[in-house]
């Protein structure tokens, strides 16, 4: 009998949620791990023999063992030669045990699996024509039976065995064989020499092309590179290879970090359930985070493939080299490596755009994540489906918790303090205690509170206010923190918060003297100050200051947190104009933004027309200053322009009212694009078309400002415009400008833009139609259209060529891109987005549960919404919930939101 018939009936009772207070170390470690995958049309057959050997570690010594294992067809089983009968094992859910084992051993298992069928992406799967894996999190257990775990750590060796038709044969570490065999079949054997647990293991098989380059590291060693892609890609892959050089580079000097294997490989796959995965040696992408030329790839695209090498390069050491011990420590390496590779990018364009662009990232989705259902701290206390917990939370809020860590200690010790974590720690599998513990022993601080970060969920509050004595030329900031409940937790203890702050005087920055402090030797800067704040309420005092100033403050956005401070309009138009601190800079513009906004808002909510809405003078004075401000970075005007997002304003909304922000946004921004419309045309006109298009963070800058002025000037409906825009449409050289000017022709509602968005949504498809990841943008561009009647079309793009329901990228842009960027579609015609989600996700739940449990999250935030909306939204859930065998990944979420 196969294990696959043994667990046939379906379990009735609710899945069980793991607990970190539980953790145990395993019974059995793994010393050697040999596998063999004979793949055939339709079925593989894995061989894996273990070295095993009990822990020393072990509570007592173990007489059983229990290995992973789902959906395996177990073929023969043999304990140190010996083939095991029925009595010597039994199955469990999803796990095998090995009774009577003994203090060591070697397990030699054969199983059979079917690639083919596995629409999960988890494990070994097909994708177009290749063979691949993804392991991480646990998806090991879906090759073989295993201790699939992190802290189980083994040294690998593979061979795949396939016909000729894939002559690709790839895995981790190095090739140390390779030959034919008979019936047309060849193999290929690789070792990894860096002891691994199995979520890191990947395997290949295609008929892939690649680039090929060198990289020779600070000590001299030859690293070869290469990219594989399908062959009608390889044009697609230089800026990947340069990013990936860069990268290497920048860990050598920011971090003392070297390559380890003489060979790092990346191969681009277009069915993927994420980005991209950091497999040892042997990194697996997402089409959509490798391939990049300026014909198919915006400037976000160039930037995201940027980003994304680097982040999978970067976990070479954190999260390779240095793993975790469970998956509650999952924001250890991501956490730390997302907050790497935003340093990378910082240094490779500009700092202060990536940081606003980073953090609008966490105001908007981790934020709301942090006040919904599934709210949780970076290391979360439980778990039912771990797969439910790679979040904006553990990666985004993560990174700012490192973020703070540094700024804390300050650069010298942060960096003492990742040499010593990374140097004490190689090899082995850790917490994020383990982490913080080597900051401390190497910095000498205190850093007991500050670990609150990791066990309290919630955005911290800070109310901020001052007082200047005139008498005593004393001015003194009083903050006070608070944090609401979590579903972990009711009541929050004080969190240890760097504060950086500014004073602004009349001639600019003023100097800063606090009051009782021990004067500050590490920055030269003594007009930028970190406050600690670790009450919950303090005060801050600086002396001799002449006059009262307006403060600029948690400059660089340095904690993750939601601040008010009670600026006057004046006091905003001066930070706009004034401050030193590029980020505040931008941030005061926001703040302008959002209280325009929240006027005609409230308006809207009156019943008066937004028809001819006319904002303040003084508003469009400060965006006016902004426009001929010539010394600013072009990229910074074009983003202090864009006003708050619908998501963000629905993020700071108790209540949110998803008409009145969408009209009450719009009609602040038409007003503007009128009172502004010759400096708006000035800027666009300036632009030359026909320049050579560059990726450098400069002309990335001047693209992004001239389209943010074309979509103001979009609004005003002139015809004039209309075919200004749809000619940049026709004639621009590359994706930036083309999606830019369609998106404005799709979503503007006069007539003659209506025509001509027709018209080029057919050039488009026509032109692009072979290439499938261009195919995408031409699915979200429609999917998040404004205009009524969106829902329609994308039923309709459904069943349209374009679309592929089994492949995630294009769920991912037609189904996301309608439920989770296009707000006033999705909450419209009562219900009907909502209905139209679940339904894709019970079809989604028995054949892709991650990608499934992933789409849910905009119902999950149905108590933010009108007692109307609230339970038509709850229905929807309940329709869910009522499904029969429901993936643990959507039981997890959908319970959790209806709790
Ligand atoms: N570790 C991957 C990263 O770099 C995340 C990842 C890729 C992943 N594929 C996955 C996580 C599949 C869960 C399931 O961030
Ligand atoms: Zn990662």
């Amino acid at each position: 009998m196969t294990a696959v018939e043994q667990n046939l009936p379906a379990t009735e009772q609710a899945p069980k949620t793991i607990y970190l207070k539980d953790y145990a170390v395993p019974d059995y470690l793994i010393k050697t791990t040999d596998l063999r995958f004979e793949i055939y049309d339709g079925e593989t057959v894995v061989s894996a023999m273990l070295q095993l050997y009990r822990n020393p570690a072990a509570a007592q010594p173990a007489t059983q063992l229990t290995l992973h294992g789902a959906n395996l067809e177990l073929v023969s089983i043999a304990l140190n030669g010996k083939i095991l009968g029925e009595g010597d094992y039994q199955f469990g859910d999803e796990s095998i045990t090995i009774l009577n084992t003994p203090e060591e051993f070697t397990l030699i298992t054969i199983t059979k699996i079917k690639p083919e069928q596995n629409t999960s992406l988890e494990g070994l799967y097909r994708s177009r024509t290749m063979y691949c894996t993804q392991c991480e999190a646990e998806g090991f257990r879906k090759i073989t039976y295993y201790l699939d775990r992190p802290d189980v750590m083994s040294e690998f060796t593979t061979t795949v065995v396939t016909d000729k038709k894939y002559p690709v044969l790839l895995s981790n570490g190095n090739l140390i064989d390779q030959g034919e065999q008979e019936n047309n079949r060849h193999y290929a054997t690789w070792h990894d020499p860096f002891k691994k647990p199995a979520y890191l293991f990947a395997l290949v098989a295609g008929d892939l092309s690649c680039i090929e380059d060198t990289f020779t590291t600070c000590s001299g060693r030859d690293v070869t590179l290469k990219i594989f892609v399908e062959p009608k890609d390889l044009d697609k892959c230089d800026h990947a290879m340069t990013s990936l050089k860069n990268s290497m580079r920048w860990d050598e000097e920011v971090y003392g970090r070297e390559y380890d294997l003489n060979i790092f490989m990346i191969v681009a796959v277009d069915d993927f359930n994420m980005g991209a995965m950091e497999n040892k040696g042997l990194n697996i992408f997402n089409t959509s985070c490798v391939l990049a030329k300026p014909e198919t790839t915006t400037d976000a695209g160039f930037q995201r493939v940027e980003g994304v090498v680097a982040h999978e390069y970067f976990h070479n050491w954190s999260g390779n080299r240095v793993t975790c011990r469970d998956w509650f420590q999952l924001s250890l390496k991501e956490g730390f490596t997302v907050y790497r590779d935003s340093e990378f990018s910082a240094d490779m364009g500009s700092r202060t755009v990536k940081r606003v662009e980073d953090v609008t990232l966490l105001r908007t989705a981790q934020f709301a994540e942090d006040a919904g259902p599934m709210a949780h701290p970076i290391r979360p206390e439980s778990y039912i489906e771990i797969s439910n917990f790679y979040t904006m939370t553990v990666y985004e809020k993560g990174a700012e918790v490192i973020r703070m860590l540094a700024t804390l200690l300050g650069k010298e010790n942060f960096r003492k303090g990742t040499d010593l974590y990374f140097d004490r720690h190689d090899g082995q599998a850790v917490t994020t205690e383990d982490f913080v513990k080597a900051l401390e022993d190497a910095s000498g601080f205190d850093l007991t509170q500050f670990k609150r970060w990791y066990s309290q969920a919630g955005t911290p509050r800070l109310q901020i206010t001052d007082s200047y004595d005139e008498d005593a030329q004393e001015y003194s900031l009083t903050i006070k923190q608070s944090c609401p409940p979590t579903p972990e937790c009711a009541n929050k203890l004080p969190f240890h918060i760097p504060v950086a702050v500014g004073l602004i005087g009349s001639g600019g920055d003023l100097p800063l003297a606090l009051k009782n402090a021990e004067p500050d030797f590490e920055t030269s800067d003594n007009t930028y100050k970190v406050l600690e704040l670790t009450e919950a309420e303090q005060t801050f005092v600086f002396e001799r200051v002449f006059e009262k100033p307006v403060p600029s403050l948690v400059r660089g956005f340095s904690a993750p947190v939601k601040w008010h401070y009670d600026y006057s309009q004046d006091d905003l138009v001066l930070l706009m104009s004034r401050d030193s601190d590029g980020f505040n800079r931008w941030e005061a513009s926001q703040q302008l933004g959002l209280h325009a906004i929240q006027e005609a808002m409230v308006a809207h909510q009156q019943g008066q027309s937004l028809a001819n809405w006319q904002v303040e003078t003084a508003l469009v004075e400060a965006y006016r200053n902004v426009l001929r401000d010539t010394s600013l970075d072009r990229a910074m005007v074009a983003y202090m322009l864009s006003l708050p997002s619908e998501a963000y304003l629905s993020e700071l909304a108790d209540v949110i009212d998803v008409e009145a922000i969408h009209c009450g946004r719009a009609a602040v921004r038409k007003a503007l694009a009128r009172a502004l419309r010759p400096e708006l045309e000035t800027i666009y006109r300036a632009y030359d078309h026909q320049q050579t298009y560059a990726v450098t963070a400069a002309a990335i800058a001047a693209r992004s400002l001239k389209n943010v002025t074309l979509g103001y000037l979009m609004l005003l409906g002139d015809d004039a415009l209309i075919k200004q825009c749809e000619s940049q449409y026709r004639t621009a050289n590359n994706m930036t400008d083309v999606m830019a000017a369609l998106t404005q022709l799709v979503n503007s509602d006069a007539p003659l833009a209506q025509q001509l968005a027709t018209s080029s949504l057919d050039d488009f498809y026509q032109r692009w139609q072979h290439e499938s990841l261009v195919v995408n943008q031409w699915l979200s561009v429609q999917a998040m259209c404004v205009l009524p009647g969106t829902l329609q079309k994308v039923k309709a793009l459904q069943t349209h060529a374009a679309f592929d329901g089994k492949n995630p990228n294009k769920i991912r842009a037609l189904i996301a891109g309608f439920c989770a960027s296009n707000p006033i579609n999705f909450h419209a015609d009562a219900g009907a987005g909502y209905q139209f989600l679940a339904d894709q996700i019970i079809q989604l739940n028995t054949q892709n549960p991650s990608i499934a449990s992933r789409l849910l999250t905009p119902l999950t935030k149905w108590k933010k919404y009108n007692s109307q909306r609230q339970s038509l939204m709850k229905a929807q859930l309940e329709r869910i919930m009522a499904e029969p065998d429901l993936s643990k990944d959507v039981f997890e979420v959908v319970s959790k939101s209806l709790a």
